[in-house]
């Protein structure tokens, strides 16, 4: 087998002597989409911050394609340059159109000659459904088309692997299925991708392999056939239970008055 692009080994962090991870391991190969799940405040969001050096760990080591980029002071924007971020807030700079914003990464950081970046950006937007809003700031946007170009930015530094936290959280409903199919897109096109999300249908579609994460330990792993049919611990059982009793009442339409 190939080398992983990311490997995560027995990661322990914690906040103020509190323990948040406890030994977190995870592989992650060249096109594979592993989306992580689990209850609020289990470590889902401090593991991916752990991922691309937004926080340091205490214990374990983390390699980027054989390379060990835990523990680094030096050079950490190199590696964070290879490791793609979208939070759940926008985090676009405002006084940028949106042009401006997808190039800063490419041709600032990187260097890249503007005018081949600005062609590959206008395709870019093209795909996600934007392309007359390179012109734009981002206040005039939806939050659904912020997530989207937010989408677009991080793929312009053409990174290794792209980390998403609970990317669609802050959305309206009607919003949600436009950003989550640009990351189905991205998948399909073999991009390597960590996933955070609550969208358990989303989940099912797009991961080659889930990990549920509990109290900072990963208490099952495996294919998403297996973890969301047939998960073998009670916690995930319990965990997907609740999932599923929301996800009937959301689909629920509602009742058409005949008199209407
Ligand atoms: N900077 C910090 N300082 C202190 N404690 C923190 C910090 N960041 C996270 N924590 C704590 O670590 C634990 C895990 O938080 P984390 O944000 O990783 O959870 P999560 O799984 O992403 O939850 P959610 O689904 O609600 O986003 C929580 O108890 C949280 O309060
Ligand atoms: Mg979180």
């Amino acid at each position: 087998m190939s080398e992983p692009i990311l490997r995560v080994k027995d990661v322990h962090k914690s906040f103020d002597e509190t323990g948040v991870l406890h030994g977190v391991s995870l592989d992650i190969r060249e096109g594979e989409v592993v989306v992580i799940v689990g209850p609020s405040g289990c470590g889902k969001s401090t593991l991916l911050r752990c991922i691309n050096g937004l926080e340091t760990i205490d214990r374990g080591e983390i390699f980027l394609r054989g390379e060990k980029i835990s523990g680094r002071t030096k050079d950490l924007h190199l590696v964070r340059q290879k490791i793609g971020m979208v939070f759940q807030s926008y985090d676009l700079f405002p006084h940028m159109k949106v042009m401006d914003n997808l190039l800063l990464g490419p041709v600032r950081a990187l260097g890249r000659p503007r005018e081949e970046a600005e062609k590959e950006a206008m395709e870019m937007l093209a795909r996600v459904g934007l392309r007359e809003k390179a012109d734009v700031y981002p206040r005039t946007l939806s939050g659904g088309q912020k997530q989207r170009v937010a989408l677009v930015r991080a793929m312009m530094m053409h990174p290794e692997i792209l980390l998403l936290d609970e990317i669609t959280a802050a959305l309206d409903p009607e919003m949600v299925s436009e950003v989550l199919n640009v990351v189905i897109d991205l998948a399909r096109g073999g991009m390597t991708m960590a996933i955070v999300t609550h969208e358990m249908r989303f989940a099912e579609a797009v991961a080659d392999e889930v990990l549920f994460l509990e109290d900072g330990v990963v208490v099952e792993q495996g294919p998403p056939e297996k973890f969301f049919h047939a998960p073998e611990t009670e916690r995930a059982q319990q965990f997907l239970k609740s999932f599923t009793y929301s996800f009937k009442k959301s689909e629920v339409q509602p009742k058409n008055n005949p008199e209407d």
